[in-house]
Formats: structure tokens, sequence, C-alpha cells
């Protein structure tokens, strides 16, 4: 299965990725979790990424394609692959459908979470994330079981600093402005599932298992 999460900051897409990853046995590729990783570890990308992401721009595109490029050459990615936050412009989805002829390899869907402006707000606004396996919690509706310390692995959980003030209201315009432009560029190609974001993160997960016909 090749899959794509091309869905607004907040959604729910990194969430929803660790269970299809699963589900599919397929890696789960991020492309804001390979930034924030090669931020914390100062490495030439990290620090070429830092200040679009402190910014909440996006990175360039050169740059990000790259990445993609090499982590779809991985043997891991043989089986399918699924892709969250990436292509988030028109420029990025050309570049990946050129990547995928070369691979000879067809995308099966481009999914998309629909939630409103408020609930992302709020789930950004209490997002909580594990520094070491990435793991999504929420202070609200879904927190860890011992405060600042991972369920799954123990790590700590820490707030993203791109989930505090104006940074998250520029995410968002980012989105309108240049990737929400891929919903009918799939959509065209019928490629599009559309879901919605509002209900449990169980039920979301059965919707979009349900729009793959798995
Ligand atoms: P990235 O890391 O991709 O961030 P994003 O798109 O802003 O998306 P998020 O990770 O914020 O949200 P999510 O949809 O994964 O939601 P989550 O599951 O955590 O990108 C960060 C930055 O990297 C970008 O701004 C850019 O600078 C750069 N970048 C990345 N890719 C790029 C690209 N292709 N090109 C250029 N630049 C790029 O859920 C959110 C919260 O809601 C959590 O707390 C969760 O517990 C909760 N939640 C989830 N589902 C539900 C539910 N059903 N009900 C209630 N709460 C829920
Ligand atoms: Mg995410």
């Amino acid at each position: 299965m090749n899959l794509i999460l091309m869905v607004p900051p907040g959604s729910g897409k990194g969430t929803q990725a660790a269970f299809l990853g699963q589900r599919f046995g397929i890696p789960h590729i991020s492309t804001g979790d390979m930034f924030r990783e090669a931020l914390q570890q100062k490495t030439e990308l990290g620090l070429k990424a830092k200040g679009y992401m402190e910014a909440g721009q996006l990175v360039p595109d050169e740059v990000t394609i790259g990445i993609i490029r090499d982590r779809l050459a991985e043997p891991d990615c043989e089986k399918g692959f699924l892709l969250d936050g990436f292509p988030r412009t028109v420029v990025q989805a050309e570049a990946l459908k050129e990547l995928l002829k070369k691979l000879n390899r067809d995308l099966d869907a481009a999914i998309n979470i629909e939630v409103s402006r408020p609930s992302l707000l709020a789930r950004m606004a209490g997002r909580l994330v594990c520094r070491n396996c990435g793991a999504a919690y929420h202070a609200e509706y879904g927190p860890p079981q011992i405060s600042g310390i991972c369920d799954k692995c123990q790590g700590e959980i820490y707030q993203r600093s791109d989930d505090a003030g104006p940074t998250v209201e520029k995410r968002l315009s980012v989105y309108e402005a240049q990737t929400a432009p891929l919903i009918d560029y799939y959509e065209k190609q019928n490629l599009l599932r559309t879901i919605s974001g509002e209900q449990e993160v169980q039920a979301v997960f059965a919707d979009i298992v349900q729009s793959l016909g798995a």
C-alpha cells in the first residue's frame, strides 16, 4: 500500500499514521519528524530547516524532495510507504509523481482528514509529544498515564515550540495557501479519500481503513 496523508496541521495525521503503519506493515515517514530529529542532532539538514519551522513556514521544496527521494530508496519502502506531511505543495506532488514513476510504483490513495479550525487550534494547544519515540498525547483528550512520561517508552514528554503563539496561525495560513490546492489535485486523479476527523481516534482510523477498501 502506497499512501499519503496531506492534511492540515494538528488534524491527527501523526496519530493516524502510527496506526496505519502498523495495520499495513509499511513505514511511517513523517517529514516533520525527520526535520525535528535533524534539529535535535544539529545536523546540516536540521540547521537548514530550523528557521523555517520556527516561523511556521515550509522548508524549501528542493530540501524536502531530496530527503524523500533518499528515504523512498531504502529497502523497507519496497513493501509500501505512508507519507505524513509530504507532499505539501504542487511542486512536491509533481516531484513525487516523477519519483514513483522511476520506481515503477503507483499511489493507492491520498487521505484528507477534515477538522474544523477551532478543533485544530485546540489540538495543537494541548498537544504533548514524546521526545524519544514521537508518540502524540493531548493534555485534555488523551494525556499520558503519568504526567510528563511516555506510556510507550518512558521517554520525556514536551510541547513542540511551533505549537505556541503566532506560529500556529502561520502554519494554518501556509496550509490554506500552499497545501489545500492538493485536494483538487488528487481528486482529479481519483485518489482522494476524505474522512471526518471530528470523531474519536479509533473511529477516524476505522473510516480510513474502510475508505481504502482494506
Ligand atoms: P509537521 O510535523 O508535519 O507538522 P504539521 O503538518 O503542522 O502537523 P502536526 O504534526 O502539527 O499535526 P498532526 O496532523 O500530525 O496531528 P497529531 O496527530 O500530532 O511539520 C512541521 C514543520 O516541518 C512544518 O511547519 C514545516 O516547517 C516543516 N515541514 C514538514 N513537512 C514539510 C514539507 N513536506 N515541505 C516543507 N516543509 C515541511 O494530532 C494533534 C493533536 O490532536 C495531538 O495532541 C493528538 O493527541 C490530538 N488528536 C489527534 N486525533 C484526535 C482526535 N480524533 N480527537 C481528539 N484529539 C486528537
Ligand atoms: Mg505530525
